[in-house]
């Protein structure tokens, strides 16, 4: 069976995109199984730069087949731009296909995202305000709109109005603000709905039958480990599991139908929004990394926090994924530091752990072990061979593959495609 499942290991922005691209020459189909528009995947392709939310990273090769599975939450504001972007570039999207079973985040959910933050305060999340955790949670409450629905003029005024009645009383009893209008939002989105109709289908049925006739397909994950709604560091998540698992719920697949899993892992460590981070660099290292590295979001442009490899964080997204092998990205950020850190292991109150931490409290409070690894001073960007890779380099990626519990199959070097140097056959 061909088909592999591409996650993020870390607290996302891994380069996900950048893998999921270089696979999708040799795919027939890539598949979103979660997360939405708070996902900003890169692309650089033919010397352009492509900041995807929705579309999935293959939608750049004609002829690849783009699902949007049921799990995604799909924002047609975001689509649309996105899809007006590439056909400025003279690209064709007619490979997409969106899920039936979606769910659609409404203006009332990005101003719900907005309005929980701010009564939150100190303790926000930090989303990214793209109305993710207020969609899902709607999913969840069953008072979410599928796109099913919303292609139906009728089912979708009468779910709207339902909504609305029940979100204009929280937006004006407990927040104190102005209710929303239901003719404005019913007009604009059905106006939405009119232009991606097109998309549509049952995603579920499509997917099969491409595995049925033995179709290399990708699953592309958003987001990463340590922001699973499950497993990563509750409550600063996101809505949604991108981890491996997802990939079954998310496209409507059993567990034995994902051949491969790959983990997407950074040379060292970023976060935006807030949260523990025990390898943060608060000092000069960190703003070293941060503008070697241009770390600003792809969706938010917020600066994001920086800090050394943490292998406790991609050790324990190892074992939630079951990876088979590594892609290890950005590696020639790391270029000009002359010793670089890795963290080993955490230590709490003198002892080390030998699991990750459920507790915040202990995960904010836990003392980072450092090995420290000489640098290789040189630039490897133009590298296509793994033995070319400095010693010193290679000693780092092997380093990172044993602490991980997973080989290293891809490095990268570069955000382009050709900057990728593949050590095994990934199909
Ligand atoms: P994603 O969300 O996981 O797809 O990652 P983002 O696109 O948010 O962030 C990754 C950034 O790193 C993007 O700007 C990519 O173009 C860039 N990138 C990916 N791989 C490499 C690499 O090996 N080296 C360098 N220098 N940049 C990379
Ligand atoms: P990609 O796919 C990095 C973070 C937000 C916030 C938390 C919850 O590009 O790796 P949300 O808007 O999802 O409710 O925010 O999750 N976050 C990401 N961080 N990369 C992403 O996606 C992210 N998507 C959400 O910053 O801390
Ligand atoms: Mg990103």
């Amino acid at each position: 069976m061909s088909s592999i499942c591409v996650v993020g290991t870390q607290w996302g922005d891994e380069g996900k995109g950048k893998i999921v691209d270089y696979l999708a020459e040799q795919a027939d189909v890539v598949a979103r199984y979660q997360g939405g528009a708070n996902a900003g995947h890169t692309v650089v392709a033919k010397g352009k730069t492509f900041k995807l939310h929705l579309l999935p990273s293959g939608i750049l090769y004609p002829g690849c087949t783009c699902i949007i599975g049921n799990d995604v939450v799909l924002d047609p504001v975001v689509l649309l731009e996105e899809l007006a972007a590439l056909k400025a570039e003279g690209l064709d999207a007619s490979g997409l296909r969106i899920s039936n079973r979606a769910h659609v985040v409404l203006p009332y959910h990005k101003l719900f995202d907005k309005l929980e933050e701010r009564m939150k305060g100190n303790s926000k999340v930090g989303t990214t305000g793209r109305g993710i955790g207020p969609c899902y949670a709607d999913a969840a409450n069953r008072i979410g709109i599928r796109v099913v629905s919303w292609m139906d003029r009728e089912a979708f005024a009468q779910e709207l109005q339902t909504a609305l009645a029940y979100k204009n009383r929280i937006i004006t009893q407990v927040f104190g603000e102005q209710p929303l209008d239901f003719q404005t939002i019913y007009d604009e989105y059905c106006g939405y709905a009119d232009q991606l109709r097109p998309y549509v289908c049952d995603t579920c049925a499509l997917i099969h039958e491409e595995l049925a006739a033995d179709k290399k397909i990708l699953f592309e994950g958003a987001q990463a480990a340590m922001l699973d709604l499950s497993h990563g560091t509750y409550p600063f998540v996101t809505s949604s599991h991108p981890t491996a698992g997802a990939v079954c719920v998310g496209l409507g697949l059993g567990p034995k139908q994902i051949g491969k899993v790959i983990g997407v892992v950074k040379a060292y460590a970023t976060r935006v929004g807030e949260g523990p981070f025990p390898t943060e660099q608060l000092n000069a290292i960190g703003e070293q990394i941060r503008e070697t590295a241009h770390e600003y979001g792809a969706t938010t442009g917020r600066p994001r926090r920086c800090g050394w490899f943490d292998s406790c964080v991609v050790r324990y997204a190892t074992m939630l994924n079951g990876l088979d092998c590594i892609a290890l990205t950005r590696l020639d950020i790391l270029d000009q530091f002359p010793e670089i850190q890795i963290c080993t292991g955490y230590k709490y109150q003198g002892k080390l752990l030998n699991e990750f931490p459920a507790s915040l409290k202990v995960l904010g409070e836990v003392e980072a072990v450092y090995e420290t690894l000489p640098g290789w001073m040189a630039p490897t960007s133009d590298i296509k061979e793994y033995d070319q890779l400095p010693a010193n380099c290679r000693r780092y990626v092997e380093r990172i593959g044993e602490l991980a519990g997973a080989r290293v199959g891809i490095v990268s070097v570069g955000p382009e495609r050709d900057r990728t140097i593949v050590r095994e056959k990934m199909f």
